[in-house]
């Protein structure tokens, strides 16, 4: 495959999509695909500091500066890891991009969207993913998965966490071609089925 493939992997806190993007990941790497895995926020280097306020501040962070801080570390991961490594003709897989912000910030927090649009466009240099998936589950299936212990983000709360959802799947239904909505309460293998054959079909049809 010479053309690289970028893909985003989404959803509300406790989805479970860091475990499909981890099975996805040795999947196509055994079919002999070359595979770069990054995330956002905190990619590396540089994007590691920046998660680490994202996540552990427990001073006051502003909206506004929570924003800024998430599409700092986006700017980053595109001009350091993720456009070289799709520019090589590798398939780039993303745990969280330009849709997190658009929920989280946007929907979440409240924030204009189209000015999260236009800010997302600015970090992103325009690339956008060629394929999402968005694992979307309800609250009580989240707080399962997430346990006691929640870091900042995930301590916005059940009304916070609605909102976050319904972002997600009014993103997907304004993009159903680039979006696809993966029904991430069944187990870790029935999701894994349903990821392959979306990743499947966008592959052939390259
Ligand atoms: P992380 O530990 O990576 O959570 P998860 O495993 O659920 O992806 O933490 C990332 C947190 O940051 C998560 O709560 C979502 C949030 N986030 C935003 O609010 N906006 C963004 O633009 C991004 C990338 C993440």
């Amino acid at each position: 495959m010479k053309k690289g493939l970028f893909i985003t992997f989404e959803g509300a806190d406790g989805c479970g999509k860091t475990t499909q993007l981890n099975l996805i990941a040795e999947y196509l790497k055994a079919k002999g695909f070359d595979i770069l895995l990054t995330r956002e926020p905190g990619g590396k280097g540089l994007g590691e500091k920046i998660r680490e306020i994202l996540l552990n501040y427990d001073g006051v962070v502003s909206d506004r500066c929570e924003s800024f801080l998430f599409l700092a570390d986006r700017a980053q991961n595109i001009d350091t890891i993720i456009n070289p490594a799709v520019e090589q003709g590798k398939i780039v897989l993303c745990d969280r991009h330009t849709d997190s912000t658009v929920a989280y910030q946007g929907r979440g927090r409240g924030l204009d969207i189209n000015r999260i649009n236009y800010l997302n466009n600015i970090a992103t240099n325009g690339r956008t993913p060629d394929l999402t998936l968005v694992f979307d589950v309800d609250i009580e299936t989240s707080n399962k998965r997430v346990g006691a212990e929640k870091d900042r983000m995930e301590s916005s709360g059940d009304e916070f966490f609605n909102r976050v959802r319904t972002g997600y799947l009014e993103l997907a239904k304004s993009e159903p071609d680039r979006i696809k909505v993966i029904d991430a309460t069944k187990s870790v293998e029935d999701v894994h089925k349903q990821v392959v054959k979306i990743v499947e079909t966008k592959i052939s049809n390259l």
